[in-house]
């Protein structure tokens, strides 16, 4: 059992750190943000995450678990310091450092002992050396040892728990073995794959993962776009395709393409530093680029259907950038709906979690409704952007009773297109046959 201190009480803090202390550690999450901690004092979850509040209940009544503001104090008197911080995308696409370099800082000024610092963010190749100068910098006894290990988090917002307490792999980053060991030794209760390597190569793993998956999307929806022209069905295609264990059958769903806090950020900051190591990283270009246009196809396909949309009612069904979460960091539906409305159109929008998060995101002027019957109701067309299961579930009979005209863009390929030809929609989805 280890005293941890996890900073950066976010979407990965706070899972990360639950997760810690259900398999038996002792666990302090921090954050600067008072009213976040103040929330997870009164037993509220500042996120969206299934699972996640019956988790922190249990450890804090099993007193493994406690928020707090104090962050020097925790650091103090713990053994391993996660720092799970934000680092997001600033103007020319680089990883912000500056709340990494932050909680360096405060770790420099307090550090009273051995201590392993552990980043979890995600970071660019180089920041676990930077971490360690700027603790250096600021440490008072400068005979204190310390080590900077690179664990970076692999989990996915809506499944974060099970990715978490199953997680696939561990991938470990240190220059002291024994630094790695007790990381190692940290991780056996989730029974994981361990992967030891030195610190640079695991930030760059992180990078190379969420690349590797957002090229994979990419692929996919270039490939839908050639299936529609030449009468080949892309759902199809993906299952031909990932029957082949070489390619694997995950992470080929055609659609809006990718959003969310991370892969829009991350392939990003990895064309970055491919530009700064005088690489050009053309791949990684090419899939950012299919990315931000296939959130267009959606609207294309509205257009085609109705002409012109100045003045008609659109009923949008879901916000968030995939089920499950409340993140609207990158949505598509935050580039759909202003285009939407730029066009004409009255926007009348519903998400089952994301739609109280969405209103700081998406410009005044939309509707936001308590369903999707009362969504669809009287709308002239409606674009499915999130496939939660209650949109995929609806009853498409009712549904068509409430449109004007019943004209369905599914950017998701929730339906068949059988059942939609046979219930009397027009219905255009992504890849497939009309
Ligand atoms: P987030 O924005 O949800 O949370 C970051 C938290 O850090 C905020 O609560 C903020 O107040 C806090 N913070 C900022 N400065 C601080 C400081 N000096 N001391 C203590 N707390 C401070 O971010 P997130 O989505 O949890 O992502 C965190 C990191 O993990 C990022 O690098 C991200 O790329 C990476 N990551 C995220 C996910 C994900 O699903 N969201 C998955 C894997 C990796
Ligand atoms: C992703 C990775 O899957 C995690 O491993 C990683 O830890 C995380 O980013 C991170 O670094 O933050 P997440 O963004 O939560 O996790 O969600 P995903 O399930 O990967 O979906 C990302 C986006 O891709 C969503 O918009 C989703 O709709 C889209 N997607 C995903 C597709 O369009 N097609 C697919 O086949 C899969």
């Amino acid at each position: 059992m280890n005293n941890i201190c996890v900073m950066g009480t976010g979407y990965v803090g706070l899972v990360s750190g639950t997760c810690f202390a259900e398999i038996g550690h002792n666990v302090i999450c921090c954050d600067v943000d008072d009213n976040k901690i103040a929330k997870l004092q009164r037993g509220e979850i500042p996120i969206y995450e299934p699972g996640l509040e019956d988790m922190v209940q249990s450890n804090v009544k099993s007193a493994r678990l406690r928020f707090t503001t104090d962050i020097a104090q925790s650091i103090r008197e713990s053994e391993i310091i996660y720092i799970a911080v934000g680092t997001p995308m600033s103007n020319t696409g680089e990883a912000d450092l500056r709340y990494v370099m932050a909680v360096a800082q405060t770790i420099g000024q307090q550090l009273n002992g051995y201590k392993i610092i552990v980043t979890k963010s995600t970071v660019p190749v180089g920041t676990g050396k930077k971490i360690e100068q700027v603790i250096r910098e600021h440490m008072k006894d400068k005979s204190i040892k310390f080590d900077v290990v690179s664990n970076p988090e692999f989990l996915r917002e809506g499944t974060a728990i099970g990715d978490c307490l199953s997680m696939e792999r561990a991938v470990i980053g240190a220059s002291n073995p024994e630094a790695a060991m007790a990381i190692a030794r940290l991780h056996e209760p989730f029974h994981t794959k361990i992967f030891i390597t030195d610190v640079e190569s695991a930030e760059m793993i992180k990078y190379a993962a969420n690349s590797f998956l957002a090229v994979k999307i990419s692929f996919i929806n270039e490939i839908a776009n050639i299936c529609e022209r030449v009468g080949a069905d892309v759902t199809d295609i993906a299952v031909g395709i990932g029957l082949d264990s070489r390619i694997g059958d995950k992470f080929l769903q055609a659609g809006i393409g990718y959003g969310g806090s991370c892969f829009p950020k991350d392939t990003e900051a990895l064309k970055f530093i491919a530009e700064q190591n005088g690489i050009e990283a053309r791949l990684i270009q090419a899939a950012i680029e299919t990315n931000d246009k296939q959130r267009m196809v959606v609207v294309d396909k509205l257009m085609e259907g109705l002409g012109d949309i100045s003045g008609y009612k659109i009923a949008i069904l879901g916000l968030a950038f995939k089920p499950n979460t409340d993140d609207m960091r990158y949505a598509p539906s935050l580039t759909i709906i202003p285009e939407l409305m730029k066009r004409g159109a009255h926007v009348v929008a519903y998400d089952p979690i994301a739609q109280y998060e969405a209103p700081k995101w998406l410009p005044a002027g939309v509707e936001y409704v308590n369903g999707v019957y009362e969504a669809v109701t009287d709308s002239d067309a409606a674009i499915i952007l999130t496939e939660w299961d209650e949109i995929k579930w609806m009853d498409l009979h009712k549904v068509m009773r409430l449109m004007k005209q019943p004209i369905l863009i599914d950017g998701r390929n929730c339906f068949s297109l059988e059942n939609m030809q046979g219930l009397g929609y027009y219905y255009a989805s992504i890849g497939r046959k009309v």
